[in-house]
């Protein structure tokens, strides 16, 4: 897979792929991530890239050229799945959406700043637009970085084990079970018997139990969505 960002603030996005998993993934071949600045792409004075409202209005947009002289130059490269911009008001990211992505060959992450993207862009390059939650971020860089973090972690072969975004919380509308590791009891409080004891169908059917109270519990939506789907 192939991810490719474009971005005015680059600095701001690279430290999330230069650790850990998402360092690994891109080290073993299984994706690449393309930074891409804006201002590359202005043939502006000072490589302006934002400019003023048509109709007033505090807070300035980002212009219609420079995006279209980099997706534009991308798309002279090779087709893309999909062309995503970041914004509050995007369909909100779910573990659905990050599967259907994980899926793809190529994609196109625009980060929005100031008050945004001019609507034309919207209209004519952007196939879907995200957004990681109902707060204002100061740019998308920080949204675009939580959307590639979902999506490359289940890429195969990106988890050491290949179960253990199976059974991440979200996936099958549920979230996950509560975890414990040794030791068996700290301070007098203790790891429930059944998962010391070795009987696997039993482990197993408690832990959906737990997945299913818990999920009741804290998300009763998502069961709602469930029986909707
Ligand atoms: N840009 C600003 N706020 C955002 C959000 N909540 N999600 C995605 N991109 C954004």
């Amino acid at each position: 897979m192939r991810i490719d960002i474009i971005t005015v603030l680059p600095e701001l996005l690279k430290s999330p792929f230069e650790a850990s998993i998402l360092k690994r993934a891109i080290e073993k071949g299984l994706v690449e991530i393309h930074f891409h600045n804006l201002r590359d792409y202005t043939n502006k004075s000072y490589n302006q890239v934002d400019d003023y409202q048509f109709g007033g209005g505090a807070g300035m947009v980002m212009m219609i050229e420079p995006i279209d002289a980099c997706i534009s130059k991308l798309r002279e490269e090779r087709t893309y799945d999909e062309i995503i911009y970041m914004t509050p008001d995007g369909e909100t990211l779910n573990q659905n959406t990050a599967n259907q992505l994980s899926l793809k060959e190529n994609i196109i992450i625009l980060c929005g700043h100031y008050k945004g993207v001019d609507q034309r862009v919207r209209d004519h390059f952007i196939t879907k637009e995200i957004s990681i939650g109902d707060y204002v971020l100061s740019g998308g860089e920080l949204g675009a970085a939580v959307l590639c973090d979902t999506i490359i972690r289940l890429i195969p072969g990106v988890l050491g084990n290949e179960t253990s975004a199976l059974t991440d919380s979200f996936q099958d509308n549920l979230l996950a079970p509560p975890i414990y590791t040794r030791p068996s009891e700290y301070k007098g409080w203790k790891v429930p018997d059944v998962l010391l004891g070795g009987n696997f169908p039993e482990i197993e059917k408690w832990r959906e139990e737990e997945a299913y109270k818990r999920t009741k519990q804290r998300r009763p939506d998502l069961l709602n969505d469930q029986e909707e789907d």
